[in-house]
Formats: C-alpha cells, structure tokens, sequence
C-alpha cells in the first residue's frame, strides 16, 4: 500500500475506465430498438478508444458486458452478442490499421471455455488477443462477462488453492498477491472512472481496482458521449487533489 500512496500523480490519466450506460433509454428516446442502441454505444466505444489513444492514455477499460447482463432478455443477449462477433470479425479484417495503432486489445472477464460465453466469440477473442499481444502504446481492455466480485472470488480461490498445496504461506499473503490473480494483472489501477447516463455506482465493475479511483458523472448517454465530453472528463481529473489516504 506504500505504493500507493506515493504513485506519481500526472494531469493525464495513465488508466481510464469507462461504464457505457444509457443505450437502450437513447434508443427508445428515437423509437428504436435496444440493440440499436448498442450498435450506436459500438460507435462511440470506437470514437472515445481512438481519442483516448490519440491523446496517449496508455490503458483503457470499457464495460461491455457483466455477469449480471444474461439476465435480460434473451433477444437482447443475443443482439449483444451478435454485435460482439461482428465487432470481433471487424478488428480481425483492420489487423493492419491496428498494427499501425499498436493497440494491444485485451478482453477481460469469466473467457473459460464451456462457460457461458460462445465458443466462437471466445476463440475470436483468443485470435485478436495473440495477434496483437506484441502491441504496446495502448492496452484496450474490454470487459466482456465481466463481475468485480467474480474476479476477487477467483483470486481467492487461487490462493487458497496455492496454501492449500503448500506453495504457499496463508499468513504472507499480500495485496499484490490478489492483484497478481485478477484479470488487470500487470496493468495500472484505473485513475479515472467515466460513467454516463445519469447513475452514479459502479455496477461490479473493477471493485478491486477502482479503491482509489476518481469518479465522473454525467447525464449524457453513452451513444451521445463526444470527444469534447471526454476532455471535460479529463480537465476536471487534472483538477483534483489525489492523496491515496495520505494528506
Ligand atoms: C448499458 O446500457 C450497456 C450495455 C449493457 C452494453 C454495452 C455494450 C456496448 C456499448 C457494445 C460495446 C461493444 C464492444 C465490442 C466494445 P443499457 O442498455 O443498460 O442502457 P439503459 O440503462 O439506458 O437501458
């Protein structure tokens, strides 16, 4: 925890999470259905990524989909994943323009095979993880089948299961030890977490992660989120005081 509370603090984000709410009520704002929202929410995940990574934000987060989301209707599951398999196949037919972006593309979540997840979304994903695992200016990770308490239950499990065969002492156990297990390993903690749409929680998303995060609100939907909403997201960062519990 030391760490911590002595991290060097930039006006730039170095991790930037964001919750894309709002799709479904901007869709029914026009008459249209929920899954036009989230094809309208894929634009702005794409205008907001570009931006970000032109902006040189080194790592990125985008909640697409969590453990809770299979409980909706079954057509709209459906249309997301629809829309996750056309997105997937999309970024596989620009490898070149990602190769030039050097974008790292990583999806965090529940991804164990027989799960509940598709096994052909899973192996695109497993594709677009290999081919751009060498890629290093942006880490992209989008959080698909995704729970903050799944994740930490997860660790746990690990570790427990390391003390329990003896590699491990149960009484040495550190922070960094369940970081080590999470999905983020290896990545920064988000600094900034964005969540549009007018709620104000987190949802389960990066509970672990997010213990010293700054948060920012808005009203606007996620389809309608600009590159200018995410500069007022940034200018109100750069103008907070962080001290990670110190003074
Ligand atoms: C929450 O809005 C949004 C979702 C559960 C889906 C978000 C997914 C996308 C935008 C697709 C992204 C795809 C990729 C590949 C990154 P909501 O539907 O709960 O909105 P509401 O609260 O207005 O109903």
């Amino acid at each position: 925890m030391q760490q911590r509370a002595t991290k060097q603090v930039t006006a730039l984000p170095q991790h930037v999470a964001i919750i894309m709410d709002g799709n479904g009520r901007w869709a029914a704002q026009r008459g249209l259905s929920r899954s036009e929202g989230h094809r309208a929410g894929v634009d702005a995940f794409e205008r907001i990524c570009e931006h970000a990574a032109d902006l040189g934000i080194a790592h990125l987060t985008f909640y697409a989909f969590s453990t809770e989301n299979w409980a909706r209707p079954q057509g709209e599951v459906d249309a997301l994943m629809a829309l996750f398999r056309r997105q997937l196949s999309e970024a596989k037919r620009r490898r070149a323009e990602n190769e030039q972006k050097r974008w790292r593309i990583r999806y965090i979540g529940d991804l164990r095979p027989g799960g509940l997840l598709p096994a052909d979304i899973l192996a695109l994903i497993d594709e677009m993880q290999t081919e751009s695992a060498m890629q290093n200016k942006t880490v992209v990770n989008i959080a698909i089948n995704y729970g903050g308490q799944q994740e930490i239950l997860h660790a746990a499990k690990r570790l427990a299961q390391a003390c329990a065969a003896g590699e491990r002492d149960a009484t040495t156990l550190t922070e960094q030890d369940i970081e080590q297990h999470l999905h983020t390993a290896g990545q920064p903690p988000p600094d900034l977490i964005i969540r549009p749409s007018g709620e104000q929680r987190l949802s389960n998303f990066l509970l672990w992660q997010s213990a010293y995060a700054e948060f920012w609100f808005s009203d606007i939907l996620w389809p309608d989120f600009s590159t200018a909403d995410f500069d007022r997201a940034l200018a109100d960062y750069a103008a907070r005081s962080r001290r990670f519990g110190g003074v």
